[in-house]
C-alpha cells in the first residue's frame, strides 16, 4: 500500500516527484519522503510524517535541486508511522538511498548479520536493514550498484519494490520488484518510475511493467550516462528485452470530472462502465456472450468438479454473488473462500479444480498468496480484474479484465458491479455450453444485461431523493442490511460501503436470520436496510420487515418500481427497475452505495481517503 515515485532526466525532478506522490496518494499512507542528488552530487533526503502537504512544507525551504530523484508515501508495517520510519532511507555511509513497498519476511536475520558487522540502524523498518544490506555488499564485494542490488535481493525473502539512489552515479537510477507493482514510463530524454501508472501518465503514455524478480536500470545521458538506457535483467543476471506497452489510462480519468468525490464520479461512471465491460463480449444482436477467456479454456470449465472463488472484501461479495449464478446456470458446485483464511487453512486442492480469483487492484496480498497455493496444487487459476499488467492477472492461467478505468475511491463501487457483470456473463457461458440452462433463460438474461446500464441511469436519478435520506440517519450509530438470496451478499456490500467510508458499525445479514439473534437488537435507534426486489422469495422478505416493524424497528427498503406491498409498511422507500433476479444486485446496490456515500458526506468524512484504510492492500 505505499506508493514509490522516482525520476531522472533533463527536468528538475522534486515537482514531478511531488505531484506523483499526490497522485498515489488514494493507495493510502501515514508519512513521505523524498531523495534527490543535487547537481553538487550532494544526496539530501526530507520526509515528514502525515499527508504529502506536510512534506512540501517541510521541504520548502530546503535545497531540492537535481534531476534524478525517488520519492514515496508509506503505510506502515514494520515500525510506527513517524519521520524516522518514513522512506527514504539512507545507507550508513549516506551514499545510498532507498524507498521500498512491500515486506521483507527476513529482515531480522539480515540485520543481526548486519550489526555483527558494526552497521547501525536509526529506524524499526525493514528497508533500512534492505538498505544496509546493499551497501555492505558494495563494499565488501567491490560491485557496482546494480550488482550490489542484484546480490542483496538473492539474500532477500518477502515482497518488494524499491527504487536506489547512489550518490556517486547520479546518472543511473536502479528499481526491483517481487510482489509488489512496478511500472517504468518512457519519455523523451527521461524516465518515470511508479507503483502504478497514475503519475506517469500525463508524461508519457510508453511503460514497461516490471516482472516480478527483476531489476531495471535506467540511464539518462542527461546525467552523464552514455546514452538514455532502460536496462533489465533478472535478480540472476539474466538479460530480459524490456516489453513496451501503451497507456490506455487518460488523465482526464483521473481527474474528479467535476464531481465532489472520486467515490460519487465512479457511482455515476457505472451506465458506462458496465457498457465498457461488456463491451465485445454481450452481443445481443446475436444473443450472445464471447468470453475469450472462456472460450480458450472451456474443457476447464467444462469438466471442473468444484469452483472455488477466493477475495477479499467488496471482491469477496461480487465471488458470493457469483456462487448463486453458477450453481443456478452451471449446476458446478462452488465455495467462496476468504483469500486470507484460504491460504492459511490447509485447504483440498485438486488438479481439476478451477479457482477464480477476484480482485481490483491485481495486488491484493492474500488473494495472489491463495492464488500461487492453489497453483501449487495444480488447480487452473482464472483471475477477475481491473488493472492491466497487475500481479493477480499476470500469474494466473487466464481470466477477464474488468476494463472500468482507475477506481480511485477506496470505496469499491463500479469495479464491483463490473465484476459482478463479468462472473454473470461467465456463469452464463459455462451453462449454456453445459446444456444446464434452457436456451430460453440463456436468451432472456443476456438480453436483460443489455438492458441494465440504463436502469442503472433510472437508479442514478433518485440520487436526489436518497441524499435527503441520508440526512435522516446521520445519527445512527448502527445500521443492519438484510437480503436474501442473491441479494444478501449485497446486503454485506452495503453494510461495507457504509461502515468503511462513514463509520458507522452496519452489519449484512440473510434476513432468515435476524430470527436466530440480532432481531434482539432491533429498536427505534438501528435503522434496517431491506433489499427487497421481486425475485423468488420476495414474500419471505416482506414477513421480515413485518417482524421488524412489529419491534418498532425503521426500515429503508429497495423495492422494484411499482412494488405495493413493501411500499405500504416500510418506513422509506427506495426503488429500482423490474429485472431478471441474477441481475437484480446490479441495480439493488446503487443506492446502496449513494446511501453510504451521502452519509459519510453528512459527516464530513473523508470519502476518498477513509482513514486507517488503503486502496490496495498489498502486504498481509
Ligand atoms: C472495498 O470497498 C474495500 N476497499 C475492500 O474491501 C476491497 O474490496 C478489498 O481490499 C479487496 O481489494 P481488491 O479487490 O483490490 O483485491
Amino acid at each position: 500500500m505505499c506508493g514509490i515515485v522516482g525520476y531522472i532526466g533533463k527536468r528538475r525532478a522534486y515537482p514531478i516527484l511531488i505531484k506523483g506522490l499526490h497522485r498515489l496518494e488514494y493507495r493510502g499512507y501515514d508519512s513521505a519522503g523524498v531523495a534527490l542528488i543535487n547537481g553538487q552530487g550532494q544526496l539530501n533526503i526530507y520526509k515528514a510524517k502525515g499527508k504529502v502537504a506536510e512534506l512540501e512544507a517541510y521541504a520548502a525551504d530546503k535545497d531540492t535541486d537535481g534531476t534524478i530523484g525517488i520519492a514515496h508515501t508509506r503505510w506502515a508495517t514494520h515500525g510506527e508511522p513517524n519521520t524516522i520510519n518514513a522512506h527514504p532511507h539512507y545507507s550508513e555511509s549516506e551514499r545510498l538511498a532507498i524507498i521500498h513497498n512491500g515486506i521483507i519476511e527476513n529482515y531480522a536475520v539480515l540485520k543481526q548479520g548486519l550489526q555483527a558487522e558494526g552497521y547501525t540502524f536509526k529506524s524499526d523498518t525493514d528497508t533500512e536493514v534492505l538498505v544496509q544490506l546493499i551497501e555492505y555488499t558494495q563494499v565488501n564485494h567491490q560491485v557496482d550498484i546494480k550488482t550490489a542490488v542484484q546480490l542483496a535481493l538473492q539474500q532477500v525473502v518477502g515482497a518488494y519494490a524499491i527504487a536506489v539512489l547512489d550518490k556517486y552515479h547520479p546518472d543511473i537510477l536502479i528499481a526491483a520488484r517481487k510482489g509488489s507493482p512496478l511500472v517504468v514510463g518512457i519519455g523523451k530524454g527521461e524516465f518515470f518510475l511508479a507503483s502504478d501508472a497514475t503519475p506517469i501518465v500525463e508524461y508519457t503514455d510508453q511503460v514497461v511493467y516490471v516482472e516480478d524478480e527483476e531489476i531495471v536500470k535506467l540511464s539518462s545521458a542527461e546525467q552523464g550516462a552514455e546514452e538514455n538506457n532502460i536496462e533489465i535483467t533478472t535478480i540472476n543476471n539474466v538479460q530480459k528485452t524490456p516489453e513496451i506497452k501503451r497507456l490506455e489510462l487518460s488523465l482526464s480519468q483521473l481527474e474528479k470530472g467535476g464531481y465532489p468525490h472520486f467515490m460519487l464520479k465512479e457511482i455515476f461512471e457505472q451506465p458506462r462502465t458496465l457498457t465498457d465491460s461488456m463491451r465485445g463480449r454481450v452481443n445481443v444482436r446475436q444473443d450472445n456472450i464471447a468470453m475469450s477467456g472462456f472460450i480458450d479454456n472451456k474443457e476447464r470449465f467444462l469438466n471442473a468438479k468444484r469452483i472455488i472463488i477466493t477475495a477479499c472484501g467488496t471482491s469477496w461479495h461480487a465471488g458470493l454473488i457469483a456462487m448463486y449464478a453458477i450453481e443456478e446456470f452451471a449446476q458446478i458446485p462452488v465455495e467462496v473462500e476468504y483469500s486470507s483464511e484460504f491460504r492459511y487453512r490447509k485447504p483440498v486442492i485438486n488438479k481439476d479444480d478451477v479457482v477464480i480469483a477476484i480482485s481490483q487492484s491485481g495486488e491484493t496480498a492474500d488473494t495472489l498468496a491463495a492464488i500461487q497455493l492453489a497453483k501449487s496444487k495444480g488447480a487452473f487459476i482464472f483471475s477477475i480484474c481491473n488493472v492491466v499488467g497487475a500481479s493477480i492477472p499476470r500469474v494466473s492461467d487466464s481470466g477477464c479484465y474488468t476494463h472500468v478505468g482507475p477506481e480511485i475511491g477506496v470505496a469499491s463501487t463500479k469495479a464491483f458491479t463490473a465484476q459482478v457483470t463479468a462472473l454473470t456473463m461467465l456463469a452464463l457461458c459455462i451453462g449454456r455450453e453445459k446444456g444446464t440452462m434452457s436456451e430460453e433463460q440463456y436468451l432472456r438474461v443476456v438480453r436483460e444485461l443489455g438492458q441494465i446500464p440504463m436502469k442503472i441511469e433510472r437508479v442514478l436519478e433518485q440520487d436526489k431523493e436518497i441524499g435527503q435520506f441520508a440526512k435522516i440517519f446521520t445519527y445512527a450509530q448502527n445500521f443492519i442490511y438484510l437480503g436474501r438470496g442473491y441479494n444478501y451478499p449485497v446486503a454485506m456490500e452495503g453494510a461495507l460501503k457504509l461502515k468503511e467510508i462513514s463509520y458507522i458499525h452496519a452489519e449484512g445479514y440473510p434476513a432468515a436470520e435476524m430470527k436466530h439473534g440480532p432481531i434482539a437488537l432491533i429498536s427505534q435507534e438501528m435503522p434496517v436496510v431491506v433489499v427487497a426486489p421481486h425475485c423468488s422469495t420476495y414474500e419471505k422478505v416482506v414477513s421480515n420487515i413485518q417482524e421488524i416493524k412489529a419491534r418498532k424497528g425503521r426500515v429503508i427498503a429497495v423495492v422494484s418500481e411499482g412494488d405495493e406491498l413493501v411500499s405500504r409498511i416500510a418506513d422509506y422507500i427506495i426503488e429500482v427497475p423490474s429485472t431478471e433476479e441474477c441481475l437484480t444486485p446490479l441495480l439493488t446496490v446503487i443506492p446502496l452505495q449513494l446511501l453510504a456515500y451521502h452519509i459519510a458526506v453528512e459527516k464530513g468524512c473523508d470519502v476518498d481517503q477513509p482513514r486507517n484504510l488503503a486502496k490496495s492492500v498489498t502486504v498481509e
